[in-house]
């Protein structure tokens, strides 16, 4: 297609390519619903495996519902121990969305209903990765740290066991909450690059778990979920609040790009991020490392208003999550592991009602020319 047929949209900016009954995201007022719940309400009143029954189903289950729902997230919790004796195989430093993005392959070579796209093999394959990628996670971080992984624990939530699987230890239930409101938060966000991914794959009648791994593989990127191992690092570059004003000044000198600041959407605010701020003020108050936030909360303040960005989602779970002890590395398979709700939902919708995503590129490059043999180039 050449420049004259075509309107070129860079990075697609703007452009509504599906229907959605999932997430309404509001950028211009900076507000955000899951099924019509706002955002807000559900980090603070429901669960995650609510939130989750709620992208799955389209309602807040009843309490016999939400029972159900937990005894199949429960019972779905075990990985193959294939897959465990596979993380025992790779290299130790192998990053972990990297792994993950194995491991959700591998997790569809033996899941029963891989190839079924219909919508009830659909819940059914959504139910067990949501327990999968969080047990997987953990199993992957405790071989690769010379541990045994832990088995999940019966009577646990998602997020509590998520905790306990993680470290062996039964957490606490101020980080259960915030951790699990965590989850909430990052479970859904409309057509983000790893959404979109997913649902560009589906459309080709492809399969939920190669969905996942393709949408695990567009979240890794610094400029997507990536952005919050950015973040920590960032902060322990600056290392203390006295220190934020001259790393500012340089970053801004050198048009460095900042991680957890800007959005592609919300201009105003993210929504997410004014919650993820008091969460992570406690849990950093609480853990004894309050100066993660306090360096988080200057550095918000100097480049807001230097440059006028908004911290998005990124900026505050960084914080958060290092003081409920998650380690750098795994703050992107975390975020995976809450967004597999919003991922699977999606690829529920457009397996359901569906239509190929083969949009078109503007042709630059040579006009037509004579081919010209080996031996004469
Ligand atoms: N640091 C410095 N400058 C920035 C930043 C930033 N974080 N974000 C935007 N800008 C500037 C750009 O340099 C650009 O300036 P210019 O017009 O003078 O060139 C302007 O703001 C517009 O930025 P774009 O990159 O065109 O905005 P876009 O919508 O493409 O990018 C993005 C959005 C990728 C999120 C960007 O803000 C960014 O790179 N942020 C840092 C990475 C990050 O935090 N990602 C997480 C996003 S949330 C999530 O996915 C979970």
């Amino acid at each position: 297609m050449t420049k004259e047929d075509s309107a070129l949209i860079r990075g697609l900016e703007g452009v509504v390519a599906a229907e959605t009954r999932l997430c309404d995201l509001d950028g211009k007022n900076g507000r955000l619903a899951y099924v019509g719940y706002d955002i807000d309400e559900l980090a603070r009143k429901a669960t995650f495996e609510e939130v989750t029954y709620l992208l799955l189903y389209g309602e807040l289950p009843k309490a016999a519902q939400l029972d159900a729902f937990t005894v199949a997230l429960t019972a779905a919790r075990e990985i193959p121990r294939e897959l465990t004796q596979a993380f025992r195989l790779m290299p130790k430093a192998t990053d972990p969305m990297r792994v993950l993005q194995a491991a959700v392959a591998t997790l569809g070579m033996s899941d029963p209903d891989t190839t079924d796209n219909s919508h009830a093999a659909n819940v059914r394959k959504a139910i067990r990765l949501t327990s999968q990628i969080a047990t997987a996670i953990c199993a992957h971080h405790r071989v690769r740290s010379g541990q045994e992984p832990v088995a999940p624990a019966a009577g646990l939530g998602h997020a509590a066991n998520f905790l306990y699987m993680l470290t062996g230890q039964r957490p606490g239930g101020a980080a259960v909450k915030a951790f699990d409101a965590s989850l909430t938060l990052y479970a859904e966000h409309e057509l983000n690059a790893s959404t979109f991914t997913t649902r560009t794959i589906v459309s080709t009648q492809s399969d939920m778990h190669s969905a996942v791994a393709g949408g695990v593989g567009a979240l890794k990127g610094p400029l997507h979920g990536g952005a919050g191992e950015a973040v920590m690092r960032t902060l322990m570059e600056i290392g203390e609040v006295a220190s934020v004003d001259a790393f500012t000044e340089k970053a801004l000198a050198a048009k460095r790009r900042l991680m957890g600041f800007g959005h592609r959407v919300y201009k105003a605010g993210d929504p997410r991020a004014a919650i993820l701020r008091g969460m992570a003020e406690q849990a950093c108050r609480e853990s004894g490392q309050f100066q993660w936030y306090q360096i988080a909360v200057k550095l918000h303040e100097r480049i807001g208003g230097a440059k006028g960005l908004i911290p998005n989602v990124d900026f505050y779970s960084a914080p958060l999550f290092y003081s409920l002890a998650i380690p750098v590395d795994l703050f992107t398979p975390v975020i995976a592991a809450g967004r597999i709700a919003g991922w699977s939902a999606n690829i529920i919708e457009q397996h359901d009602d569906n239509r190929l995503i083969r949009p078109r590129a503007e042709y630059v490059g040579p006009g037509r020319r004579a081919f010209v043999d080996i031996t004469k180039r």
